[in-house]
């Protein structure tokens, strides 16, 4: 393991992305720059990574938070917010059911005086699956929630029948017909209930509910992510009782209301992550401006273990490499495992690593997609049911891709960065979901990364 230490001066950040102060609502935005139909990245390679990038705030905590705002009629503000399209959707969503959603002097303000409809309707869920949070949040407020049940997506089948199965022992009603999920509550009651499976937003909206049902529920083998320990942070700020958010077993007491907030979302773990993955992968040196170390060790250790070099200092994380990469054994798992959402971006890394480095996904059932398209580019990869075996380094050379899930995207893009040639990486749709800005901060860094129609 390589020697951690405080590292001299930083280079400035690569600017901010903040807009300007105005007051609009999230909806009167200007037209999505996320637009399914027609964009993509051409990237030139191979180009080396070096200076500072700013790291956003993470979408999976932002998410949650802003259906925990549907639990008071007082106003709720979120600082850190990403700009990324989930959180455009999920503001429509919002804003749909009754809340007034707008950002102000850089932070969003979610205000759900009234919920005039308890629902999540298909054309958001379709595009975005964790519109299902809220509802733990509805069937606590208003007793009654409405959800298109979410279908697979990519990288898997991705049912929610922990979600339902918490809320019924809660005492819901919960009826699911015509491809929609109903539930319903006079109020809901403390239950003791066990996750089979460790569930993120299962956990979160369980915990969204609980929060003002009447007694004590206890969540056993929870998720652990630290996304969960914002959210209860932020309910906390609200008023809720939570004890052991980030361990297996969460307590939540019921209270009869929820007052107001104000709450800083976490930087996003899985962009630093990728954004490391990068540096690594191009023999650059990068600073990650804003990322906090103790919530992705188990990516910065394994970045270390090939041949990385990881400094850390407090709000900051210089990444850089510049010897051979060695091969790596992952196993993705639960938080505080290795995360799921940064097996595609060391896969690609792996393919410059010497020898056969394995990668094992042990979280979704197809989760390999960005293998055929990293082929395409040259790498040398075989999968065998949940494992796959990359061998290197290989040289890449620039094709044409195609993005399928958004964090095979991300790898994509990296691959793009260390291919010779000019690599056109389709349906980038995927990456603005959860990528703030990721041209504009790759190019701050030296990539030359290009947005066509
Ligand atoms: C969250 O998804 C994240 N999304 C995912 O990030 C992340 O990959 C995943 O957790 C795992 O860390 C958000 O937080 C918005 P799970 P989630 O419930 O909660 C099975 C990204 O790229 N399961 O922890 O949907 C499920 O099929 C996204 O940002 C059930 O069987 O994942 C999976 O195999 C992708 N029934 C496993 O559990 C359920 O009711 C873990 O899923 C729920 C889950």
């Amino acid at each position: 393991m390589r020697i951690w230490r405080a590292s001299p001066a930083w280079p400035c950040c690569a600017g901010s992305h903040e807009a300007g102060i105005r007051s609009v609502g999230l909806a009167d935005q200007p037209p999505d720059r996320y637009n399914p139909r027609v964009e993509k990245f051409r990237i030139s390679g191979p180009r080396r990574l070096e200076g500072a990038v700013r790291i956003s705030g993470a979408k999976n905590a932002a998410l949650p938070a802003f259906a925990a705002a549907l639990l008071t009629e007082e106003p709720v503000r979120l600082a850190n917010v990403p700009k990324v399209a989930d959180l455009r959707t999920m503001g429509k969503l919002l804003t749909s059911i009754g809340a007034d959603v707008a950002r102000e002097d850089g932070e969003v303000v979610i205000h759900a005086r009234t919920i005039r409809s308890p629902q999540a309707p298909y054309d958001l869920v379709k595009t975005m699956r964790a519109s299902v949070l809220v509802l733990g949040p509805l069937l606590a407020r208003v007793g009654e929630a409405k959800a298109s049940l979410p279908g697979g997506c990519a990288i898997g089948v991705r049912p929610i029948n922990y979600h339902i199965a918490a809320f019924q022992q809660m005492g819901a009603e919960v009826s699911l017909e015509h491809g929609d999920v109903e539930a319903k509550a006079t109020r809901l009651r403390g239950a003791d209930f066990l996750f089979d499976q460790v569930s993120v937003t299962g956990t979160e909206n369980a915990m969204l509910a609980a929060v003002l049902a009447d007694g004590t529920t206890r969540l056993r083998n929870a998720a652990r992510e630290p996304e969960v320990v914002n959210l209860a942070e932020m309910l906390q700020k609200m008023g809720a009782k939570i004890s052991g958010a980030g361990e297996t077993e969460i307590v939540i007491e019921g209270v009869t209301r929820l007052h107001g907030a104000r709450h800083d979302i976490i930087p996003d773990r899985i962009e630093a992550g990728t954004y490391a993955a990068a540096a690594a992968a191009t023999g650059g040196n990068v600073v990650l401006e804003g990322a906090d170390a103790s919530i992705f060790m188990a990516m910065l250790s394994k970045l270390s273990q090939m041949g990385a070099v990881v400094d850390i200092h407090p709000g900051a994380i210089r990444v850089r490499r510049d010897g051979p990469l060695e091969r790596c054994d992952v196993s993705t798992s639960p938080y505080p495992g290795f995360p799921t959402d940064l097996q595609a971006q060391i896969l690609t890394l792996a393919t410059q690593a010497q020898g056969v480095s394995t990668i094992a996904e042990n979280i979704f059932e197809n989760r390999f997609q960005h293998v055929p398209e990293l082929a395409r580019m040259g790498a040398r990869i075989r999968v065998d049911g949940r494992r796959a075996f990359v061998e290197g380094p290989s040289r890449l050379n620039g094709a044409t891709v195609m993005a399928t899930d958004l964090r095979a995207s991300a790898s994509l893009v990296i691959a793009g960065l260390l291919a010779e040639g000019t690599t056109t990486v389709d349906r980038i749709y995927h990456l603005d979901r959860g990528y703030d800005h990721m041209e504009e901060k790759l190019n701050a860094l030296g990539a030359r990364v290009e947005r066509v129609s």
